[in-house]
């Protein structure tokens, strides 16, 4: 199985399945000198962690993080850096239903026929406990852009919705309530919608817009290497999303030219930000803002008709411990990705010039 790599010079791989051992990585390329916050790293990933409220799967695990390499006396060394997370409450019996039949809407029926042979213990590889080790290396990346800040927020959930622009948000509210939305009466109908969703053993959307500040005029390469489509490559690898935009995004198709632009002011700076912080594939120094959608998660605690290995459709009791929704844990997944990307792209540039 290829494709467990990302990033170009601040490069995380990472190995693991849902039900194995441990799950883990390596970050390679992470610049030496930087003196790591254990606590912080630690905090992000209990913002990503299974059973940490009502809304989320109650599967129990710590998700503490051990390192083994190329960190000494709390420094970052240059070299690559190790790290393991046990799983400590698989519950796989709980899976044998799916062994030969194919939830719909999973990675079942694409990992038996791509592959012949398949880890079917809570989806194995396509489960998103692999994301943990993203939050890891993005809690690191976090940390050397220090002077880059990252906030990712619930905004909608089904047809519930922030309706304010960012700009009227209070992010300090984030963390203030099991949705991460920080608007705390949307944050209760959301929390609402979800209850009622899992009470009947379905499950719901969401999306999750991310906003960068502070970020320096000239990341991202021009072409094929555009830094709004580094951006979407990596929420497009996060598990369930379905969709992104950046800045005006798909109402951007809507408005005219005039509507649309822009205008500069004299410090290079623009009046409006529709272009969400990016142009011609460069960081212009604004606002990076942008949204990822998220589906319902695909098994649902209900009868549904399946298809089997033997090709027949068959009956499948959707079993096991999940989320009803994923997004509330997804926000630090998003902002470690966003982490990833935007310290990769600093390092590349540095490359290019002396003054970075
Ligand atoms: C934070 C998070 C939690 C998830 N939890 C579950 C879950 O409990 N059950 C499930 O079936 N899918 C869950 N998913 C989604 C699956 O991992 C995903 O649907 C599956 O790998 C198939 O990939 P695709 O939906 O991207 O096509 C979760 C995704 C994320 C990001």
């Amino acid at each position: 199985m290829a494709g467990n790599s990302f990033g170009k010079l601040f490069k995380l791989t990472t190995f693991g399945e849902s039900h194995g051992a441990a799950i883990g990585g390596v970050i390679d390329g992470c610049p030496a000198g930087i003196e790591l916050d254990f606590e912080a790293i630690q905090n992000e990933l209990n913002r990503r962690k299974p059973g940490q409220s009502k809304i989320v799967t109650q599967r129990k695990e710590p998700d503490t993080v051990e390192f083994y390499s190329g960190i000494f006396e709390g420094v970052t060394t240059g070299t690559p850096i190790g790290f393991v997370i046990h799983n400590t409450n698989q519950k796989s019996k709980d899976y044998s239903h799916i062994k030969d039949v194919y939830r719909p809407s999973h990675a079942d029926y694409t990992y038996d026929k791509k592959y012949g042979v398949r880890d079917y213990r809570g989806g194995g590889r396509s489960s998103a406990r692999e994301t943990a080790s993203r939050v890891v290396a993005g809690a690191i990346a976090k940390q050397f852009i220090s002077t880059i800040d990252i906030n990712a927020f619930t905004s909608s959930v089904g047809d519930i919705f922030i309706d304010k622009p960012y700009q009227d948000l209070d992010f300090d509210l984030i963390e203030s309530n099991a949705i991460r939305c920080p608007d705390e009466a949307t944050a209760a109908k959301m929390i609402s919608k979800i209850e009622a969703i899992k009470k009947q053993g379905d499950t719901i959307g969401g999306t999750i817009t991310c906003v960068i500040k502070n970020v320096p005029v000239g990341l991202g390469e021009p072409v094929f290497d555009k830094l709004h489509a580094e951006l979407g490559k990596a929420m497009l690898s996060i598990n369930a999303v379905k969709g992104f935009e950046y800045g005006s995004g798909f109402c951007g198709a809507k408005m005219t030219g005039s509507d649309h632009n822009d205008l500069f002011n004299s410090d290079g700076t623009t009046q409006t930000n529709l272009s969400g912080g990016i142009q011609g594939g460069i960081s212009n120094g604004m606002d990076i803002y942008f949204r990822v959608a998220f589906k319902p998660v695909a098994t649902v605690i209900q009868k549904q008709e399946a298809l089997n290995s033997q090709g027949e459709l068959v009956e499948m009791q959707g079993k096991g411990r999940h989320d009803p929704c994923v997004v509330p844990r997804a926000v630090p997944i998003v902002e470690a990705m966003a982490a990833m990307v935007i310290a990769d792209q600093i390092l590349l540039r540095r490359q290019e010039s002396r003054d970075w």
